[in-house]
């Protein structure tokens, strides 16, 4: 009785697979929220308001009602039964907690102020411009100085040890101020929502990265039960976070729709995306450092202040990296939220840690150089052993090796810290640094995996997929505990129908996806050895389930069992080619087999909750610099992270690319300029809101180290999504000073910082 080694399917966990659904999307099958149609469907479009603080003294549908193909304009006196949510719950939220047309007050430019629907789109343009709109005018407040009007208490958080006094002795002591903008989400696809109602029932087709929360919130505004609501967000072009919460535009629709008994559709055009639908809060950071003079931390402040709008509360957690990235016995963050006339803020890829680093690592970068030492060194010689915040170990942290590897990547031995004192092809170059950090968990989820006689597999689970790879996971864990083909197998997600799946969103979908599929798989392939063994006519009639497995789809017998069951067919071979899985659900007259796999969160864990979990990572960065026409371009970027076991390493991969894309963005470009008089975005489109080109890229190499995190799950992955943004900047801003001498510390970088530059020829 010989046993015989199983096909390794093992081996798609880790590997390089394009998406599944990417040929749905370069073909264009794939639709978008906006691109569901219905007969009857008819066209909202919102009116904005055009001053940025006051209150509307008069508003005129007369003459819009009267336009062509107008059904109706909607407004605070006869928009019906909308409510406001409950505030800050943890199941899904409205991004902004006023509800539409509640009162008559403006508290931001562009704020919706009534809607009005007519049967095509042009038609509902032109009748919203023509509604007549009278206000009473305050003054604005869009100061970017963000100290300026500031009248609360700051809030101190991971208090240790006395940094004041620490500071006050320290031998060498760095104190600066860093700035971020107001960056806004520009993902390709905007936001939409489609509204269809069925009797009391409403499906709601919304660009949403978190369909289950959705529903909740909708269920709230419209004042139904959450039963009746349906949402449905198959693809998305992107989010960045912009679209983790509900925003009005999705109330208006499904409340038209409903007052109006017609599907209705309503776009958030580019310009609405600067006001209406979230953006990053700009920020202000003091960062205090001290050190002994041989370059040993000793204190560290962080106190920093973040805008939000004037009815919500929203914090930039810009301090949530400060306490366990070095090491240092004494430190303080406090934070001060700081209202301003725009509309309400929102996470943007990795909320916090991008802005949050970029002043720590940019304080830690010109520390070094105070000190005289190399920043790599200064960061080997300070890195956390153990979460010092929390007093945790870490569940698994390679932020040396991130260093130490990206350091050899770039050739940094052969740096000569002068500024512009490298040169390359007749350019000065400049090389920095910066690290990154993101927490990790894992959040509870529900799949499901059905094996059906037509031979194929059904994956079902709620969450969606924001452009990250979702899709793909999920065939992909199928395939390695059955062989059954990626084209065979069918994932279903985006659906509050479905069995409920996270919010896509904190990183946390692949470590969540991941239990949850793989106990659902085991589950469905158990009960299936199960009919197998006991299907009178099967070939392993009689056989125990537990010499049996499933193999490329089939099942197999493990060994060629001793004692033949009934239906075995005399010398047959099934150790070498089994019966397909389909084969033994028709047999069975089975029309398919499902079980459902539940993620057990680590915040419930008491293995889990033991250590401080966070994955790590670095950028180096090289930029040119041509003094002659003070032109600077980034020409690469090596990011080398430690985010666990990596399940797909192409969307891994890409996770980290886009992300230091758009690290790129930030330092050079993205800016929303408030005009001080109405409190619009000026910029507000892609001709003058600037964001990273393919003209702009640099060369990008990513690497990962891979280590599994095995306290998280037993994949050992963690997440990638928003982590490699961060230390994108600092590592730039610290090569720009590198090659010029000029500091940068609020972003982005400008052509008038770079004319100081005192490098003067290359
Ligand atoms: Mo991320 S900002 O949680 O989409």
């Amino acid at each position: 009785m010989a046993t015989q080694t199983l096909p390794n399917a093992a081996g798609i966990i880790g590997a390089a697979v394009p998406r599944i659904d990417g040929p749905l999307k370069t073909t264009g099958v794939a639709r978008y929220s906006l691109d569901h149609d219905f007969p009857g469907l008819v066209h909202a479009v919102a009116v904005q308001s055009t001053i940025g603080k006051g209150s509307i003294r008069s508003l005129d549908p007369g003459a819009a009602e009267k336009m062509p193909g107008v059904i109706a304009v909607l407004h605070r006196a006869n928009l019906k039964n909308v409510y406001r949510t409950i505030p800050r719950q943890q199941d899904g939220s409205m991004a902004e907690s006023r509800a539409p047309f509640q009162d008559d007050k403006i508290t931001y430019w562009g704020q919706y102020i009534a809607v009005v629907v007519a049967e095509t789109l042009e038609q509902a343009k032109a009748a919203a411009g023509a509604v007549h709109v009278e206000y009473d005018r305050e003054t604005p407040d869009v100061r970017s100085d963000l100290s300026l009007g500031f009248s609360g208490n700051r809030e101190s958080s991971w208090k240790r040890g006395d940094p004041d006094q620490a500071l006050s002795t320290a031998p060498v002591v760095l104190d600066e101020v860093y700035v971020t903008p107001i960056e806004t989400h520009n993902p390709m696809e905007m936001h939409g929502t489609v509204a269809v109602w069925d009797g009391d029932n409403v499906t709601i087709y919304d660009s949403s990265q978190g369909v289950v929360g959705f529903r909740t919130v909708m269920a709230e505004v419209l004042g139904v039960p959450h039963e009746n609501v349906r949402v449905i967000s198959r693809f998305i072009g992107s989010g960045f976070g912009g679209k983790l919460s509900a925003w009005p535009q999705a109330t208006l629709a499904a409340a038209a729709a409903r007052q109006l008994n017609r599907p209705v559709k309503i776009s958030v055009d580019r310009r609405m995306m600067f006001s209406n639908v979230g953006h990053r809060p700009r920020t202000q950071q003091r960062i205090r450092l001290g050190a002994t003079s041989d370059g040993k931390l000793t204190a560290i402040r962080h106190d920093f202040y973040t805008e939000t709008s004037e009815l919500d509360d929203f914090v930039e957690h810009c301090g949530e990296q400060t306490p366990f990235l070095y090491s240092c016995p004494n430190l303080e963050v406090t934070t001060a939220m700081v209202r301003r006339n725009v509309g309400a803020p929102a996470p943007m890829r990795g909320p916090g840690a991008v802005p949050g680093l970029f002043a720590l690592e940019s304080a830690i970068n010109e520390l070094a150089i105070k000190l005289n030492m190399d920043p790599l060194e200064f960061r080997l010689k300070n890195d956390a052993e153990r979460d010092e915040g929390k007093n945790l170990p870490f569940s698994s942290r390679h932020l040396k090796e991130c260093y130490l590897t990206g350091a050899e990547k770039i050739g940094w031995k052969n740096r000569t810290p002068g500024v512009g004192s490298m040169k390359r092809d007749g350019k000065v170059i400049g090389w920095g640094m910066g690290g990154a950090s993101w927490s990790a968990a894992r959040v509870p989820c529900t799949a499901s995996v059905e094996l059906c006689a037509n031979g194929r597999v059904c994956v079902r689970c709620a969450t969606q997929d924001i452009g990250t790879g979702t899709y793909t996971l999920f065939a992909q864990v199928v395939h390695a505990k059955t062989g059954v083909p990626l084209d065979r197998i069918d994932v279903f997600l985006g659906d509050t129908n479905l069995p409920d799946g996270p919010t896509s969103g904190g990183s946390m979908v692949t470590s969540a996806i991941l239990p949850a599929s793989t106990y659902a798989t085991d589950q469905a392939v158990d009960r299936l050895l199960h009919i197998a063994a006991l299907t009178p006519g099967s070939p392993f009639h009689g056989a125990h389930p537990e010499s049996l497995a499933v193999a490329d789809g089939r099942v197999i017998a493990k060994v060629q069992p001793k004692v033949v069951g009934a239906a075995y067919h005399a010398g047959e071979d099934l150790t070498a080619n089994g019966l397909p899985f389909e084969d033994v659900l028709k047999l069975a007259n089975i029309s398919g087999i499902s079980a459902t796999g539940r993620t057990f969160p680590s915040f419930e864990d008491p293995k889990a909750k033991q250590y401080s979990l966070h994955s790590f990572g670095c950028h180096f960065a090289e930029v040119e610099w041509e003094p002659e026409i003070a032109r600077l371009r980034v020409s690469r970027i090596f990011s080398v992270f430690d985010a666990g076991r990596i399940i797909n390493k192409k969307s891994g991969a890409n996770q980290i690319l886009g992300a230091a894309v758009m690290g790129v963005s930030m330092t050079l470009f993205e800016d929303t300029v408030h005009d001080p008089r109405t409190a619009q975005p000026i910029n507000g489109n892609f001709a003058d809101y600037l964001v990273t080109t393919c003209a702009d890229l640099p060369d990008l190499d990513v690497t990962f180290l891979d280590y599994p995190d095995l306290i998280v799950n037993e994949y050992g992955a963690r997440g990638i999504g928003e982590i490699g943004m961060a230390g994108v900047a600092p590592a730039i801003t610290a090569a720009v000073y590198h090659a010029t001498g000029v500091r940068v510390r609020e972003l982005p970088i400008r052509i008038e910082d770079l004319l100081q530059s005192k490098v003067l020829e290359a």
